[in-house]
C-alpha cells in the first residue's frame, strides 16, 4: 500500500531505528559542516559535498506512532552551514519524483538528483567532483544493494562515510542460504568470496562450535571494517552504534569511516549522546 505524507507525496515507512540513524546523520553532518566550512587553508578543500545514492523520497513516517519526519536528503539540505552541493539518487523513480517535488526552488541549484543504481551512479558523480572536494556520504541500504566496489571507490576520495551495514537483518539472517549456493548476493556485497571462511559462515555451515550470536555478528563487522581499512578508510569507529528492533534483535551497525583523525574525533564527539536520548545504543565492532 502506498504511504503518503501530509504533503500528499510518497513517504517511506519507518521504525524507531530509522529515527535513531537519522539523528546520527543530522548530528554528524552539522558538526562536520561547522568544522569544515571555516575558511580552509591554502591547498586544502575547495568544495563541501554530500552524497546519498539510496536517498528515498525525503519523508518518512514512523508507522508505530504515526509520526512524520524528514528523510536523509531533506535533513542534509537543511544542515547549516550549507553543503555546497548534494548528489542524490534512488533506483525507484517514484521516490525521486517525490523528492524532487519536496526540494525548494532556492535549494534546486545545489542539488543533482538522479534515478538509477547506486553502483553505477557513483562513477558519474565521482567524475564530476575534483580531488579538492571534501565530502560526506550517507549510504543507507535495506540489505545487500551496495557493492563493496562502490564503497571502495568512495575510499579513494576525500569522503567520510556513514554506512548502514546490515549485520543482523541481512548478513546473519541469510548466511546459511547463501552458503548453499556457489554464487550469492553476498559476493558483490562483501567484495569477494572470503566471507565463506568467517566464523559465522563456518557456524552456519555446521563446522564450528561458536555459539554466541553477539560475538558472531561482531566478527562479521570487524572483518568488513578490516576490508574497508585495506581499501583506504584508515580511520574507523571501533564501537559502531548497533540498532536493534523492538524485540531487541540485532539489525544494523552504523559504520563510520574516514581518512583522517579530525573526522573521527568529530564523530566520537557527537556519539557521546545517544540519539534524541531515546534509548542507549550498544556499540560493538
Ligand atoms: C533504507 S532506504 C533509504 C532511506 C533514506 N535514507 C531515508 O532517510 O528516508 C533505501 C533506498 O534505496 C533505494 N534503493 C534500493 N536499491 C538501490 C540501488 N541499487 N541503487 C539506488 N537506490 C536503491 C530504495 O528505493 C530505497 O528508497
Amino acid at each position: 500500500m502506498k504511504l503518503l505524507a501530509s504533503d500528499g507525496l510518497l513517504a517511506r515507512p519507518a521504525r524507531i531505528w530509522t529515527r535513531e540513524k537519522l539523528t546520527y546523520l543530522r548530528k554528524y553532518a552539522t558538526a562536520f559542516m561547522t568544522a569544515m566550512a571555516k575558511k580552509p587553508g591554502p591547498g586544502q578543500w575547495e568544495r563541501l559535498v554530500y552524497l546519498d545514492f539510496l536517498c528515498g523520497p525525503g519523508r518518512d513516517i514512523d508507522t508505530d506512532i504515526d509520526e512524520e519526519f524528514s528523510g536523509s536528503p531533506l535533513i542534509a539540505l537543511a544542515i547549516e552551514p550549507h553543503f555546497d552541493h548534494l548528489y542524490l539518487a534512488d533506483k525507484d523513480s517514484k521516490n525521486v519524483e517525490a523528492l524532487e517535488a519536496r526540494i525548494s526552488v532556492a535549494d534546486k541549484p545545489r542539488v543533482t538528483l538522479r534515478t538509477g543504481d547506486c553502483n553505477l551512479i557513483i562513477d558519474n558523480v565521482l567524475k564530476s567532483i575534483s580531488g579538492r572536494t571534501l565530502g560526506l556520504a550517507f549510504i543507507d541500504p535495506e540489505g545487500f544493494e551496495v557493492d563493496f566496489a562502490t564503497l571502495a571507490k568512495l575510499a579513494k576520495r576525500r569522503i567520510d562515510l556513514l554506512y548502514l551495514f546490515p549485520s543482523g537483518i541481512g548478513v546473519k539472517r541469510n548466511l546459511k542460504n547463501f552458503l548453499a549456493v556457489p554464487e550469492s548476493p553476498m559476493d558483490r556485497f562483501w567484495g569477494g568470496k572470503d566471507w565463506r571462511d568467517l566464523p559465522e559462515a563456518r557456524r552456519a555451515a555446521g563446522t564450528s562450535q561458536e555459539e554466541d550470536p553477539g560475538k558472531i555478528v561482531q566478527s562479521l563487522v570487524s572483518a568488513f571494517r578490516q576490508k574497508l581499512r585495506e581499501v583506504g578508510f584508515t580511520h574507523q569507529d571501533g564501537a559502531a552504534p548497533l540498532f536493534t528492533n523492538t524485540r531487541n534483535a540485532q539489525m544494523y551497525h552504523l559504520l563510520y569511516l574516514s581518512h583522517d583523525e579530525i573526522g573521527l574525533k568529530i564523530w566520537r564527539g557527537i556519539k557521546k549522546i545517544s540519539p534524541g536520548g531515546q534509548r542507549p545504543l550498544p556499540g560493538i565492532g
